[in-house]
């Protein structure tokens, strides 16, 4: 990668994505984009420019005139928020990231796809999920992701674009809030655990789900995007994770720092039944050996960090 253009730049995973390739490629070879106005580090730290994935033409106009060589497409609607607004989620998930696939093919551009956990469903096998096994998801957020891997594998194929892409697991970070999915409750229970020294659950007690800290994610996109192409079997997208949690578990982890910390249940139905649809624990050892994925963090140390930089955000807060 050298000239890069970030989509959806201005959520969860490109707030923190976009520093961190600013400090790889340099500054001026980032782009960040997004429907929403790029506020701070986003817009001061580098070029920025407002973009509708969905508009064909601004799209093509914007990689061609930055000269990108990479597309990190972003943009998106996540599994809950998806659930309650079908034309949406599709027409961004789908239909947007279809014009993200011309644009690398007519630019000549590599394309990064984040697809998701949300690409299984209830036949899939639970645990040690394979990296090849059934796909049929219920939600439109997953039937999009899996549309998507397909597609993003028929352009390499077809047309020889340069398609990479991760099945992230629920990404836990500090910087921006999540954006409308179901593993969101793994951030907020941070957040209200240093806020308030409590948190209520919206997923059940036992509800395994595949989780990884952001640094990780960071640096499995830059790892897969420069991995030796000669070396990937798989492209889209591979199985990523880091640790397989449910609520009891991180509350028990930071009980350790935060001895009076309560935890407690009011399930929502939606979000458990998409969360229950989904893998407990996927396999990852495709992504080990064609790339060498190999994440630093586990739920200890993630632990320890996510609560001292909360802690850090607080004071400062308090003393501004
Ligand atoms: P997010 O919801 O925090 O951010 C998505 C961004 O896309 C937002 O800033 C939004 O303004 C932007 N956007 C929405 N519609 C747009 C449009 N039409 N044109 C341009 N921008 C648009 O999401 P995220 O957590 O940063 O996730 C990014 C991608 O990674 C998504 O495809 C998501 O499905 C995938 N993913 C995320 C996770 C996770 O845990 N965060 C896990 C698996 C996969
Ligand atoms: N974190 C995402 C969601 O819950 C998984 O793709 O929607």
């Amino acid at each position: 990668m050298k000239r890069i253009v970030v989509t959806g730049a201005s959520g969860q995973i490109g707030s923190e994505l976009v520093p961190h390739l600013r400090r790889i490629y340099g500054a001026e070879a980032v782009l960040a984009t997004d429907l929403r106005p790029l506020k701070g580090l986003l817009a001061e730290g580098g070029p920025s420019a407002s973009l509708d994935v969905r508009d064909g033409k601004a799209f093509s106009d914007l990689v061609g005139a930055f000269r990108a060589d990479t597309i990190i497409h972003l943009a998106g609607i996540l599994s809950a928020r998806g659930e309650g607004d079908f034309a949406l989620a599709w027409d961004v998930n789908v239909n947007g990231s279809i014009t993200a696939l011309e644009v690398a093919r007519e630019r000549e551009a590599a394309l990064f796809f984040p697809s998701s956990i949300a690409a299984f469903g209830p036949a899939t096998p639970p645990t040690g999920t394979p990296q090849d096994t059934i796909q049929r998801p219920t939600t439109v957020y997953g039937v999009a992701k899996v549309s998507l891997e397909l597609l993003c594998d028929y352009f390499h194929l077809k047309f020889g674009v340069d398609t990479r892409g991760l099945r992230f697991p629920g990404l836990i970070s500090h910087e921006a809030p999540p954006g409308g999915g179901t593993t969101d409750y793994a951030v907020h229970i941070y957040h209200e655990a240093v806020e308030r020294g409590r948190y209520t659950s919206f997923i059940a007690a036992g509800t395994f789900l595949d989780m990884m800290y952001m640094p990780d994610a960071l640096d499995a996109v830059v790892g897969l995007m420069e991995a030796d192409p000669s070396r990937l079997i798989h492209r889209n997208a591979f199985n990523v994770s880091a640790m397989s949690l449910d609520p009891e578990g991180i509350a028990a982890a930071i009980g350790t720092i935060l001895p009076h910390f309560v935890l407690d249940y009011d399930v929502d139905p939606l979000r458990q039944a998409i969360a229950r649809s989904w893998p407990d624990s996927l396999d990852c050892s495709a992504a080990r050996e064609e790339w060498g994925f190999a994440p630093r963090y586990d739920l200890k140390t993630m632990t320890e960090d996510m609560i001292s930089r909360l802690r850090a955000r607080k004071r400062k807060a308090l003393t501004a």
